[in-house]
């Protein structure tokens, strides 16, 4: 079955890679970039950069409205009911970073965190230090063979002691969705406080905060088509209200003196210093990009693509998928055949895939593995993609076996 991506000329790097022999399927690591989101960045430069809600000039307020834009625009991508609700980061882990110290001071010695098994190291790494630095409990939600967080254990987990649940929408590694809405759910019948980590949810489907009912919600611009260095950290706000300020500087701060300041409220009081204004800019017209493409039929293009991958993984001798995956992704071992070894291999033959621990450590250990090659897709890829692949494992398996 031969399958064509129309939007695959959006996004000149794929023609550029392809000059240089490369296949890229590692989208879920970074994702390229569409057009649109280029022009708008070099509109931004060529036309005058300038700092956000400080200057009184032109290219000043002009940067400002667009970047304030960009933020009305990611709130409704989100459908996050106001645009105040919306934090620009510089990414998913400084999201993250940012909950683990603003919300520090509400945890006392025996409190509980909760997170799943299958957390990427930006979602387990701040909250284990946060834990670490309060002598708090981490509570690690276990996974079903299928590799989604187990509801019977989750329900039986999750009490009043959990003070904050953080779990992933979708595994970067298992490319399965978690039941996130019956988690929040749990949790904030328990009163607890919830974080979902939508770094790789984000990319699929359209997402809807509001019904989710989590208190915040996190994801990375660059995965999003978006540029990199920009993060969108959404919070309801009573949630935001509850963090105190962890980074101090520039526009962050209502009134200075040399001995105390008072600090303005979410979003910018958690925006200290010069923003990645540029990035922020291309975010929004990735979004207006994304907005105007047909979601049906690229998530239908992306199922296709999917089945393929993996079923053409399987006719392979020897591999193994890792869980059961049910989007975007496929990560996948071959009996007595090292991934490092494998993936240097498909590397030579210009195949862009990711080998290793997909900085999910103790995931990877947890299922006896020490690294597994992930396939990710985008809505560019093509049937031709996956042939490609095919043909590089196949010839890589014929010499390491
Ligand atoms: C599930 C998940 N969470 C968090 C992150 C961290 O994102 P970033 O490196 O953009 O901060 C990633 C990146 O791979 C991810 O896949």
């Amino acid at each position: 079955m031969s399958l064509i991506s129309p939007w695959r000329a959006d996004f000149p790097a794929l023609d550029a890679l392809e000059r240089e022999g490369q296949t890229y399927l590692d989208s879920a690591a970074t994702a390229q970039k569409p057009q649109a989101l280029i022009d708008a960045m070099a509109h931004y430069y060529a036309n005058g950069a300038a700092n956000v809600h400080r200057a009184q000039h032109l290219p000043g307020a002009k940067a400002t409205q667009a970047f304030e834009d960009s933020r009305r625009k990611a709130g409704e991508w989100l459908n996050a009911g106001s645009s105040g609700q919306i934090v620009f980061t510089h990414g998913a882990t400084s999201a993250f970073n940012l909950l683990a110290y603003g919300l520090e001071h509400l945890f006392r010695a025996g409190d509980e965190i909760v997170i799943s098994a299958l957390e990427h190291h930006a979602n387990l790494l701040p909250w284990q230090q946060l834990a670490r630095r309060h002598d708090l409990k981490l509570v690690v939600l276990p996974l079903t063979a299928q590799g989604v967080i187990d509801d019977e254990a989750a329900a039986a987990l999750i009490t009043s002691r959990t003070r904050l649940l953080a779990v992933s929408q979708l595994s970067n590694v298992l490319g399965t969705w978690q039941p996130v809405a019956q988690l929040v759910a749990l949790a904030r019948a328990r009163g607890a406080l919830t974080v979902i980590d939508a770094a790789q949810g984000i990319v699929h489907g359209r997402h809807d905060v509001q019904a989710l009912g989590c208190d915040f919600y996190v994801f990375s611009s660059h995965k999003l088509y978006g540029p990199d260095g920009v993060g969108v950290l959404f919070g309801r706000h009573e949630a935001l209200a509850q963090l105190h300020h962890w980074q101090f500087g520039g526009e962050m701060v209502l009134q200075a003196g040399y001995q105390d300041a008072t600090f303005r409220p979410a979003p910018l009081g958690f925006e200290a210093g010069t923003p990645p204004v540029s990035g922020v800019i291309g975010l929004g017209a990735t979004l207006d990009y994304l907005n105007d493409i047909n979601h049906v039929a690229a998530a239908e293009h992306e199922a296709r693509l999917h089945e393929l991958l993996c079923a053409g993984l399987l006719l392979r001798e020897g591999v193994r998928l890792v869980g059961d995956p049910q989007v975007a992704l496929a990560s996948f071992v071959v009996e007595d055949v090292h991934n490092a070894d494998l993936a240097h291999l498909l590397t030579e033959q210009g195949i862009a895939v990711r080998a290793g621990h997909h900085c999910a450590i103790p995931l990877i250990s947890s299922l006896g593995l020490s690294g597994a090659i992930r396939v990710s897709l985008a809505l560019y890829n093509d049937s031709t993609d996956l042939e490609r692949l095919f043909n590089a494992l196949d010839q890589a398996l014929e010499l390491l076996r």
